[in-house]
């Protein structure tokens, strides 16, 4: 194939007409031979090539959209498997159940993906356990989450979140506007986030100021996750970002500080050790480096204010919107409660679990989660190249499979045992949520102390599909408004009390 350039030496002996018509026939050439690379390499639908301007376009989408709200769009335009482009890496959007359940429970998708600047500026790159891709590390501190997060402990969980849910409602005046509303959400972040710290790390905090600083990380968390490098480059935009970032590294930093002089100071330990704890003597022997120590009691401290606060505040949302429901649940409460005196047996308040996984199915705040292909795979016969980025979208998986009711809030989505396959709200396998068992039982331990003295009403008007949301790296309401603010009515005033 002849260069241009040995075309333009070659001008003066052709006219100029042949020049110019050769040139664009070089042209077409070249692209009609792209394309057919592109079809050839891979069969799965998205938007095309177009010599270069489809990436470019499918990762403006990302970019301005969020990433929830693009997965989205693409898994309805092209279907259950779409290819894309995110930062010219090609990536599969993937919400058929066979495919997300495949990659799931494979050892070849332990990675994640995202820009390695982003996650430097966050902390992330190589450390931590979220977005860690150095898998050796990711496996190591992992044993440290999955021992802090299961097993003899979660009964001591249940007390932990009952008594600070009661203290916290205890205190409800303190956070009541003139007007008799509670921002509810903010109320759920206190008490998840002193939770938290109960459970994992036991020092004196200032609730306030941490759940400032942790807002602004995952703010930082999401702008920065799949930016392009020179993003990072152009000061005034990168700056405050990382910034924000710092500063949550920097309290936790003192956090530690502060732990390690309690540790230093005690006599004896407790049998049981915490999680912070755990890890200092990791540190102490070699085991860990400082910085990852600090990671990884940063994403343990944030993972539950991130994921649990919001599923609790779209829970009550969605409970005014069912009052039937919200009757049933006390219902059962009340039946659990008055057999066995004040300890609530958990496991069995069925109709509370159906609403719990209901709503995390219908109105999930992670709707998806990002994996990188560590090995070349094959999923339903299409070839996965090693390095290929994954997206699961598991909210849209739930709203197309297998539920009777797939597009509406409704208890008989579980009235039948619906089959692991078809329900993910924490994923599964290798890289699954390390916190899902002890989540669900915060769920429970939390709503049930509230509801039983509390019937929460919001704004009147005010439903999940009227206030403002985004679905950049998690689906979450807007807060700029006051719209969320809720009214916090106890139960013995209440109608719904003489049932
Ligand atoms: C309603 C609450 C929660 C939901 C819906 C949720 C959901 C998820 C999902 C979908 C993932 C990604 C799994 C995958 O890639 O397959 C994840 C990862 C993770 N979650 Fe949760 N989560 C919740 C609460 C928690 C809590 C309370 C903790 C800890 C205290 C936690 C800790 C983590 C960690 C550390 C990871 C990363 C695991 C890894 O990469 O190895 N999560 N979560
Ligand atoms: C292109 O497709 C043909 C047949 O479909 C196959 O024989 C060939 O190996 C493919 N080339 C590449 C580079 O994948
Ligand atoms: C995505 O998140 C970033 C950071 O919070 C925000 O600036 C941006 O507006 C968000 N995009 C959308 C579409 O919500
Ligand atoms: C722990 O205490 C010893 C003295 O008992 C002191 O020398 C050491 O610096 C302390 N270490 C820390 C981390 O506070
Ligand atoms: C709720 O979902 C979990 C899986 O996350 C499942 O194990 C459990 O059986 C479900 N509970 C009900 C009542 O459907």
């Amino acid at each position: 194939m002849q260069p241009p350039e040995t075309l333009a030496v070659g001008a003066e002996v052709v006219d100029t007409m042949s020049e110019v018509t050769t040139v664009l026939l070089l042209l077409l050439l070249l692209l009609l031979l792209t394309a057919w690379s592109r079809i050839n390499r891979s069969l799965i639908p998205g938007p095309s090539f177009l010599a270069g301007l489809g990436p470019i376009l499918s990762y403006s989408r990302f970019i301005w959209t969020g990433i929830g709200t693009a997965s989205n769009y693409y898994n309805n335009k092209y279907g259950s498997m779409v290819r894309v482009w995110i930062n010219g890496e090609e990536t599969l959007i993937l919400s058929r159940s066979s495919a997300v359940y495949h990659v799931l429970r494979s050892a070849h998708y332990t990675a994640r993906f995202g820009s390695k600047k982003g996650l430097e500026c966050i902390g992330m790159e190589g450390r931590g356990i979220i977005f860690n891709s150095d898998v050796l590390l990711w496996k190591k501190v992992r044993t440290y989450f999955s021992k802090a997060l299961t097993g003899p402990g979660l009964q001591s969980t249940v007390q932990i979140c009952v008594s600070s849910t009661t203290k916290h409602l205890d205190h409800l005046q303190e956070m009541t506007d003139p007007s008799r509303h509670v921002d509810a959400l903010n109320l759920l972040r206190v008490v998840v986030v002193d939770i938290s710290n109960r459970l994992f790390l036991r020092v004196p905090l200032n609730e306030k100021d941490l759940l400032m600083k942790i807002h602004n990380y995952f703010e930082t968390w999401q702008t920065v996750l799949i930016k392009p490098d020179i993003f990072f480059k152009i000061g005034w935009l990168y700056n405050k970002h990382k910034i924000a970032a710092q500063e949550l590294q920097d309290v936790m930093e003192s956090l530690l500080e502060m732990k390690r002089k309690i540790i230093n100071e005690s006599e004896k330990l407790d049998d049981d050790l915490d999680f912070a704890t755990e890890l200092i003597f990791a540190q102490n022997v070699g085991e860990l480096s400082a910085d990852n120590v600090r990671q990884c009691v940063l994403e343990m401290v944030i993972a539950a204010p991130d994921t649990l606060s919001i599923s609790l505040f779209f829970m009550l949302m969605l409970l005014k919107q069912n009052p039937d429901v919200e009757l049933r649940i006390v219902e059962e409460m009340n039946t659990v409660l008055s057999e066995k005196g004040e300890n609530i047996d958990y496991q069995s308040l069925k109709v509370l679990e159906s609403f719990i996984n209901e709503s995390l199915r219908f109105h999930p705040v992670v709707d998806f989660t990002m994996r990188k292909a560590l090995e070349d795979d094959n999923i339903e016969g299409i070839k996965i190249p090693k390095g290929t980025n994954i997206i699961l979208n598991i909210g849209l998986m739930h709203k197309t499979e297998f539920f009777p009711k797939p597009k509406e809030f409704n208890l008989m989505n579980f009235d039948k045992t619906v089959p692991s396959r078809f329900f993910q709200p924490f994923g599964c396998g290798p890289r699954s949520c390390v916190g899902k068992h002890i989540a669900m039982v915060m769920m429970k331990a939390i709503l049930a102390t509230l509801l039983s003295r509390y019937t929460v009403c919001p704004r009147r008007g005010c439903t999940l599909s009227s206030i403002r949301q985004t679905n950049n790296l998690s689906q979450q309401p807007v807060e700029d408004e006051h719209s969320l603010a809720m009214r916090f009515i106890p139960r013995t005033n209440s109608e719904e009390y003489y049932i």
